[in-house]
């Protein structure tokens, strides 16, 4: 492969501004977002780029656009979550802190050794297709969320849409009759970083990614690398190649920080216990985590532990979400158990409560405060789309 001359490089990047101008679409929702209390860049290791809200804004115009285009493309009745949309399962759970939680991480949620939380626990694959084959590779996510919060612990932010989840809830069992109450959610993906620097880097990212012409098809490749930079092309590429046999054995990482006490942390979750043996998945079954889950749930229960990761260096980024906090420079602590009781959860009504479901990093006690450049974009595009897909 050859280097290109200088006027090669000046050429292409002409040719990248020239598409970048046909590339966006979103702009007829464009002004009905509404970006109110873009969060403060005042916790540990934070700060604020230039321009930031406004490009949180655009992003959630550009989801909008997308997530209308999807209903169609699918003929749909409902809007999907534009991330995330095929739920492999979602169950009854509890989270329990642990006696010997270190002393240092006491803090918020964790401030009391043996507290549990009821929860609600939903896996799910990352591709935008909610009908796309288990057995592809795709990013895998695990969110839950816990109920239990004493009436003085508030979220920063509410479920919008609680109401709703309320109502179907009423016809089924176990913790999703709390549907609806404040709650404490944890978002984590099989992949332990996420792939920008900044927020603007993102904006130019899925504005090709989803602009509907072919020139900004042709340009998106360049794009996403000048945008995301090989860092964040390496970690979008190996967050989407994997394959899996159970969502419940699967390593999973927030890939951002969150405010602990007075220090960031991350946070992960890993397979402690499943019953044995396994039966070998028949991949075939495009649904198949779905019926993994199911076997393995049927009689007996699992285990998994919460782990958090302080920062223990300033080297390891808060707002750059592409820099991995590696393990042997900053480890990892157990903190809690989650545990998965024996269940049936694979019915229509939970199904649909799912659904009416929304999870986001700023449903969170003011002690977690989401960190960095992407989460506190996250809070206004959640906050955004997450109303609109329930109100399409
Ligand atoms: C600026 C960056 C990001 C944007 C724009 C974004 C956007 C979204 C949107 C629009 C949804 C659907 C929300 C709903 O309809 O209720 C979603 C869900 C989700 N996102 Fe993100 N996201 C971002 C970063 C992240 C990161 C860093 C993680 C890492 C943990 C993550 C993990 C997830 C998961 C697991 C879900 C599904 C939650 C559920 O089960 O309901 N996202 N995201």
């Amino acid at each position: 492969m050859s280097i290109p001359t200088r006027r090669q490089g000046i050429t292409a990047l002409a040719a990248v501004l020239i598409l970048a101008a046909c590339a966006e679409t979103g702009d007829a929702y464009y002004a009905s977002i509404r970006i109110d209390n873009y969060p403060k860049a005042d916790g540990p290791g934070e700060v604020m780029s230039d321009g930031e809200a406004e490009s949180a804004r655009r992003i959630a115009a550009i989801i909008e656009a997308h997530l209308v285009r999807l209903k169609s493309d699918y003929h749909e009745t409902h809007l999907y979550r534009d991330a995330h949309p095929k739920a492999t399962g979602c169950v009854d759970a509890s989270f329990t802190i642990n006696a010997d939680i270190p002393p240092a991480l006491r803090h918020g949620l964790f401030a009391t050794p043996g507290r549990s939380f009821p929860a609600i626990v939903r896996f799910s694959n990352s591709n935008e297709n909610p009908f796309r084959a288990d057995s592809q590779p795709d990013g895998r996510g695990m969110a839950i969320k816990l109920f239990g919060l004493r009436p003085d612990e508030h979220p920063m932010t509410a479920d919008p849409q609680a109401s709703r989840a309320v109502t179907l809830a009423g016809a089924e069992p176990g913790n999703f009759s709390l549907a609806g109450q404040p709650a404490q959610d944890l978002i984590m993906i099989s992949h332990p970083t996420f792939l920008v620097a900044d927020a603007e880097g993102y904006r130019r990212m899925i504005g090709y990614a989803d602009a509907d012409n072919w020139m900004a098809d042709l340009a998106a490749p360049v794009a996403a690398l000048f945008a995301a930079g090989i860092p964040g092309i390496k970690s979008a590429t190996e967050t989407t190649s994997l394959t899996i046999d159970n969502p419940l054995s699967t390593r999973y990482w927030s890939m951002v920080p969150y405010q602990l006490g007075n220090s960031a942390v991350k946070f992960s979750v890993r397979l402690e216990s499943l019953p044995q043996p396994q039966a070998v998945p028949d991949k075939s079954d495009p649904n198949f985590l779905t019926r993994v889950m199911s076997e393995t749930l049927k009689k007996d229960g699992t285990r998994m532990t919460f782990l958090i990761q302080p920062r223990t260096s300033d080297t390891q980024s808060v707002e750059d979400s592409r820099i991995e906090w590696l393990e042997q420079d900053a480890p990892f602590y157990p903190v809690a158990t989650i545990t998965i009781p024996a269940q049936t959860f694979d019915t229509e009504g939970r199904r649909q409560a799912c659904e009416a479901l929304s999870y986001s990093p700023w449903h969170a006690l003011q002690e977690h405060k989401p960190l960095g450049a992407v989460n506190r974009m996250r809070k206004a595009i959640y906050e955004a789309i997450s109303a609109f897909r329930r109100e399409g």
